[in-house]
């Protein structure tokens, strides 16, 4: 089944042309096209995404992006876009592009409607792992070994522990209270007067820096549930800077800021899913989401995995960051599940 696929929940406009095959119990999934327009540009004089700037460049890019692709030669089966959750203006720029190509796909094909099917972009995150390296050859990797598992999502806008039972069937284990953690990575940078988005930022300045060297607090390490809270982690970085006043300006202070923050954020997300993993007797970790692309948070993870005999499976990093081929193995699934989202924006939408 070829699936286009469309993505403009916040500020990448993706559009990815995807094969899949073999159904629910072996999906092998071959990637023809994976573009990404970045609006990183147009957002950062504002320190964040602006709603409105966002759809006006969505509008802008679709058309130049899916010209990249060359449609004319393309067989498409299944046209898929994200509903949510994300930003309404930019959701809507994405699905009315995605129903006026409908249109024109069916014009050019009078035969054969081309169907047009609503993703959950939180499923885009969960489902990536099937774009991992370690999934592509399905014949010594058998899926039914990876359940269940224990899935982290992290990005701008989540902070999601789920127990993974098969593609079908999941159960949200808790999410933060407050702050995603991307949104407390990208805070802090601001903090800090790095450029948006932070997390690539953080990441660059705590290579260089002592994780150890602030104590900032690890909230709800030793709480009871699978819940999160970063927003008091961010208040702490937010008065430590302060108090440091002009000092925090040298290269040095920053980079232990970055790292001490970016520890304290690890130490909590890798205790709770260890946590997970232990009491449900999970047999994998799956990482995705924005924040997945950290390659200590990937460390991290990894070194719990082995740990605890488990198999750690995380994409690719330009599958972390939000891009349309994870929409496009979250549309197969969801038509292999027969699910199906209302054709509107949903921003709060959740899995
Ligand atoms: O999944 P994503 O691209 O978009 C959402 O669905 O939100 O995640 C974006 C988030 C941003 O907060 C960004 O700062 C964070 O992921 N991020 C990172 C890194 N790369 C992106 N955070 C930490 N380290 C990184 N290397
Ligand atoms: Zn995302």
């Amino acid at each position: 089944m070829k699936i286009l696929a469309i993505e403009t929940s916040c500020d990448e406009t993706a559009i990815a042309f995807v094969e899949c095959s073999g159904g629910l119990r072996a999906p092998y999934v071959r990637v023809l096209s994976n573009l990404v327009a970045s609006q990183v540009a147009v957002h950062a004089p504002w320190g964040g995404v602006v709603p409105m700037l966002a759809k006006r460049e969505h509008i802008k890019n679709l058309p130049e992006v899916f010209g990249n692709l060359n449609i004319s030669r393309l067989k498409v089966n299944l046209l898929a876009v994200t509903v949510g959750p994300g930003l309404e203006p930019a959701l809507w720029a994405g699905i009315e592009f995605a129903k006026n190509l409908q249109k024109k796909l069916t014009t050019n094909n009078k035969r054969q409607t081309t169907k047009l099917l609503g993703v959950n972009h939180l499923e885009g995150h969960l489902y990536s792992f099937l774009l991992s390296p370690k999934l592509t050859n399905l014949s010594t990797y058998k899926l039914k070994n990876l359940f269940p598992a224990v899935a982290l999502i992290v990005s701008g806008g989540h902070t999601i522990l789920l127990r993974v039972d098969s593609l079908t069937k999941w159960k949200k284990l808790g999410e933060t209270r407050d702050d995603a953690v991307g949104e407390a990575f990208d805070k802090v940078a601001r903090i800090l007067g790095l450029p948006y988005p932070g997390g690539p930022e953080i990441e660059k300045f705590a290579a260089n820096g002592n994780p150890d060297a602030i104590p900032f607090p690890r909230p709800m390490l030793h709480s009871k549930d699978y819940d999160f809270s970063f927003s008091g982690l961010k208040t702490a970085v937010l008065y430590y800077t302060r108090e440091k006043g002009q000092k925090i300006k040298e290269k040095g202070a920053r980079a232990d800021v970055a790292a001490s923050f970016q520890a304290a954020a690890i130490d909590v997300l890798a205790a709770k899913t260890e946590r997970a993993v232990r009491e449900i007797g999970a047999r994998s970790i799956l990482l995705s989401g924005g924040v997945a692309a950290n390659a200590a948070l990937r460390h991290r993870l990894s070194v719990v995995s082995r740990r605890l005999s488990v198999t750690f499976i995380v994409p690719p990093i330009h599958f972390n960051t939000d891009n349309a081929t994870m929409i496009a193995v979250a549309a197969y699934l969801t038509h292999l599940r027969k699910k199906r989202y209302p054709l509107r924006a949903n921003g709060t939408l959740g899995i």
